[in-house]
């Protein structure tokens, strides 16, 4: 039977500091696609009733406080002061003028019945022009755009954006998530390294800062947390980090982790732990959506491309492990196939070794839904940032390493390497909210059972 000896680290941090969620939250969207609505229509049918927020960690998931035999699992919701969903409202930008409901409709995720059932309020969501540059989406064109004679003059219109979403929506706090197709591949330049530089450069016009950046900046100068779904840069950069920190605007990011790559990092924990060696890893996929569509130019490709594959790498670690990583072969290939929509079907040959270095193979053939593995992900992405906003310890320190959980490509503070194992990742994430309540960290040593 359990003794009392204590293995576990208290924290001694205490959650009292933390703000209430009191009035609304007010969720802003660059980017009006497949996600963006499958999120929204989402809410709203989980509000009425309709369905349930299957794979939402705030919505479904409990944690473990104390010891096993203590029996106390709270749901995160009820352990957090987190908004409730009947708070959330909602605004977006986009090149096109449809309004959610004809969105959703076209993206094809949502069955015709339930979008009809939620039609009023999704037509009531219409997009703001959007900052769009050819140049940086070679594959999108509209109309719906915005226009000034910089990209100063354009930072500041969506800062007007903000401050009048926030007076019309009566919300008290404000998020923004970017939902928008991913950019041509862009590295850090000079105009990314201070405040100061990357103003001077929005001034210029300077191509190093695409329209995703200029959503973050004008977002964190207003004071708004952000976070990046896609693999562009946006926030990955030391001017955005900057601002963050100044402003008390929480940031992370980048590429929502679903579909292949989530199940990457769910097989290679498991190889590493049991010491499987890898050959090489071979993945592709057909998908016909918008966002299939945008990643058959090579731009778009290469900064989507690079996220899928730091991943691997960065679980096995080969510098660790040469005999069994050392030299392992890994491609992914997109190829857009408009037949199966947003239906995606994502194929791995993965060549493994054993005792021995004994060959053997694994097939996993993953007939997803993209869009409905990431909504759950932008709900608790809006939630958690949210409460880092209202959270003294968190507020200031510019990047949220712990929703590393939720990304192909997680941010980390500059030279030190992203957690990219799931398991790791989603112990990082209770451990901070662990912390922040003052309970103690789980650290499953469990030798007090034993005593
Ligand atoms: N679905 C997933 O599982 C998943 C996973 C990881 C990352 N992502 C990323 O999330 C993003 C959205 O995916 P999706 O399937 O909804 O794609 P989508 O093509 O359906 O939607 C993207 C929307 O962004 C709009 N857009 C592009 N540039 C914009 C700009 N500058 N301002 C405002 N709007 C802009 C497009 O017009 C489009 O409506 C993509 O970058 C995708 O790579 C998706």
């Amino acid at each position: 039977m359990a003794k009392q000896r204590k293995d576990t680290p208290e924290t001694g941090k205490q959650s009292s500091d933390i703000q209430p969620a009191k009035g609304k939250l007010g969720i802003m969207i660059p980017g009006m696609g497949a996600v963006a609505t499958t999120f929204v229509a989402g809410v709203e049918a989980v509000r009425k009733g309709l369905a349930k927020p299957i794979g939402s960690l705030t919505q479904m998931g409990t944690i473990r406080l104390g010891k096993r035999t203590d029996s106390r699992s709270p749901k995160i919701k009820e352990f957090v002061p987190l908004a409730g969903l009947n708070d959330l409202v909602f605004t977006g930008w986009d090149l096109f003028e449809d309004d959610m409901y004809t969105a959703a409709s076209k993206a094809g995720v949502l069955e015709r019945e339930l979008l009809n059932n939620i039609k009023p309020f999704l037509s009531s969501i219409k997009p703001r022009k959007a900052v769009f540059d050819r140049n940086y989406v070679k594959k999108l064109d509209g109309t719906h755009v915005k226009k000034g004679k910089n990209k100063m003059e354009l930072a500041e219109k969506v800062r007007d954006d903000i401050k009048e979403f926030k007076k019309s929506s009566g919300a008290s706090r404000l998020i923004t998530i970017w939902c928008g197709s991913t950019e041509i591949f862009l590295q850090p330049t000079a105009a990314h390294q201070s405040l100061k530089a990357f103003e001077k450069a929005l001034q210029q016009n300077d191509e190093a800062i695409a329209p995703s950046m200029i959503y973050a900046y004008a977002s964190l100068m207003e004071g708004v947390p952000f976070a990046n779904g896609a693999p562009n840069l946006t926030v990955d950069l030391p001017v955005m980090r900057e601002l963050s920190r100044q402003n008390e605007a929480p940031i992370c990011g980048k590429d929502f982790k679903t579909g292949q790559t989530l199940m990457k990092t769910i097989l290679a924990p498991g190889f590493k732990a049991r010491l499987i060696g890898l050959h090489g890893w071979f993945s592709t996929n057909i998908l016909g959506n918008r966002d299939g569509e945008v990643l058959d130019d090579p731009g778009s490709f290469k900064t989507k491309e690079e996220s899928k594959l730091s991943v691997l790498e960065h679980i096995l670690q080969p510098e660790l492990y040469p005999d069994l990583y050392g030299k392992f072969s890994h491609k992914v290939r997109i190829n857009y196939y408009p037949p199966r929509g947003d239906n995606k079907e994502g194929w791995d040959n993965i060549d493994i070794f054993g005792w021995l270095g004994y060959p053997m193979q694994i097939k996993v053939d993953f007939l997803c839904r993209d869009s409905i593995l990431a909504a759950p992900i932008v709900l608790d992405l809006v939630l958690f940032l949210d409460l880092a906003r209202r959270t003294p310890e968190l507020r200031g320190i510019g990047i949220q390493e712990w929703l590393s959980f939720y990304f192909k490509s997680p941010m980390s503070a500059p030279g030190l390497y992203p957690e990219h194992d799931l398991f790791i990742q989603l112990m990082k994430l209770k451990n901070t909210l662990r912390h922040l309540r003052g309970e103690q960290l789980i650290t499953h040593l469990g030798l007090e059972y034993y005593d």
